[in-house]
Formats: structure tokens, sequence, C-alpha cells
């Protein structure tokens, strides 16, 4: 369902990724994690066609990026890391707006706000302005409005940042129903417990290189069998991740 070949993104002469290579099949969760600056949001930002990469190419579904980059977008709903809402615009007028963007029909737009939102805890909120919003009901708002147009493809970059527990399971309940009925979640995050909790399959990317990739079994079976998946992270992402990593964990 999503695959890239070779994807590369330089700036100058620095190489932020690095000849990717991937291939996520249908109804599963894929979880891309690295540290910091690893590459991550310059990947998905690639494969949901806002950046151009620099070399390499890039198929949804089958549909070349590149060549029909409208028939390919229109299977994917992007969440960013900091997402752009339009404070004047309540809750429920904002998902009417992206949901019009993908030409939902506005009946259904309705059903789905009536479906999500009281599971998100946000009927009660749906017709205030956003200005008035925590993160973590933006977080939910944006979510729901991605959800609109039934995507086969779902990429969610750091979702989990900012969110409360509840929410984050929430989140990792909706993600899991969705991919059992075929949808395919593209999900980073620097946190371990995350990937190993949520993805059915983990790429580690690390100075814009893939450097494992399997399930949390698989990743296990390549090192120590002892050995933690964080144990497996900060040895394959080396000394500077190391303290980085550490230091979030704390
Ligand atoms: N527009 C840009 N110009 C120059 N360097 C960039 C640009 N965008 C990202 N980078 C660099 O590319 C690397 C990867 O960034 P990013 O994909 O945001 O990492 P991650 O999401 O994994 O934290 C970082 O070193 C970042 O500074
Ligand atoms: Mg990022």
């Amino acid at each position: 369902m999503i695959q890239a070949e070779g994807l590369t993104k330089r700036y100058g002469a620095f190489t932020a990724v690095d000849g990717l290579d991937l291939d996520v099949p249908a109804g599963q969760i894929f979880g891309f994690l690295g540290p910091n600056g690893a590459g991550k949001t310059t990947t998905i930002r690639m494969l949901v066609g806002l950046l151009r990469p620099t070399a390499g190419r890039v198929r949804i579904d089958g549909i070349d990026l590149a060549e029909d980059p409208l028939a390919a977008r229109a299977r994917v709903a992007y969440l960013p890391d900091t997402p752009y809402l339009y404070e004047k615009l309540t809750g429920r007028e904002f998902i009417h707006f992206v949901g019009g963007l993908y030409r939902v029909p506005p009946e259904r737009v309705e059903r789905l706000i009536g479906e999500l939102l009281p599971l998100f805890g946000l009927a009660d909120r749906a017709d205030d302005l956003i200005e008035g919003y925590s993160h973590g009901m933006r977080q939910k708002t944006v979510l729901a409005a991605a959800l609109a147009h039934d995507p086969k493809v779902l990429f969610l970059d750091e979702p989990t940042v900012g969110l409360d527990p509840r929410s984050a399971r929430l989140l990792r309940d909706i993600l899991r129903q969705m991919a059992d009925r075929g949808a395919t979640v593209f999900l980073s995050t620097h946190i371990l417990e995350i990937a190993e909790r949520m993805c059915d399959r983990i790429g580690i990317i690390d100075h814009g290189r893939l450097i494992a990739l399997g399930t949390v079994e698989d990743l296990h079976r390549q090192a120590d069998r002892s050995a933690s998946l964080e144990d497996i992270f900060l040895e394959l992402t080396g000394g500077a991740a190391e303290a980085e990593i550490a230091g979030m964990l704390r």
C-alpha cells in the first residue's frame, strides 16, 4: 500500500533522508521509529506528496505519486506533527471544511461527527471555537477531520505527543480498528513503548537511513534475545542518540 524506492532528500550537501526502501502492506500499522532529526518528518512529507524528493519514487496503492499526485493523495490522510487549525472555526466547522476539500458529502461528515466526537469526548465542544481547545482536543479534532474521507492510508507524525494516557489509548484502539478494516497506518514516533505496543512492524531510522526493519520479535532476534527494544534501539542508533533518547525516557 505504501512503497518507497530509493527515497532521498538532500538539503545542499546535507542528506536528510538517504535511499529509503519501504514496503508497507495493507492492513498493517507500521511504526517509524527514530531519534530527533533522524528524518522521520521529512520522509512522511515526501510520502504524502508535500515535499519533492531529490531522488527516488513513492507509490500509494500502486499509484505513482509523481505521475498521478491527485489520485494518490485522495487515498491518503496526513496528521502533521504540528497541525494547523483555523482558530476562528468551531470543531464541527473545521471537520466540514476538511471533508469538503475531499468532496465528502456533508451528510456523511455530519454522521462521522456524530460517531467520532462522543468517542473523543468532544461532543459538547463541537460548536465552540477551536481557539479555546486544549492541545489534545486539537489533536483529536484533526484526527476526526482526517478520517472524514475514509482514507486507505493514514500517516501520523508523532501522534501521541501531548496526549494524555486515555487519549493515547483511544488513538491506539482507533488505529487498530482502522487497520483491521483494511486501512494502512504509518506512524512516526521517538518513543519505543509506542512503537512496541501499537505497531505490527517497525522500521528504525537514524541519520536518514533505515537501519532495522521487522516485527518487534524480529528485532529482538536480530539482537541479543534478552535485549529490550530500548537496548536494541540505543545500540543501533549509537551514542548521541543514546544520550538524547535516554534523556527523553527519564
Ligand atoms: N528545510 C530544511 N532545510 C535544511 N535541513 C532540514 C530541513 N528540514 C529538515 N532538515 C534537517 O533534516 C534532518 C531530519 O529532519 P526531520 O525529518 O524533521 O527529523 P525527525 O522528524 O526525525 O525529527 C534534520 O537534521 C533537520 O535539521
Ligand atoms: Mg519530526
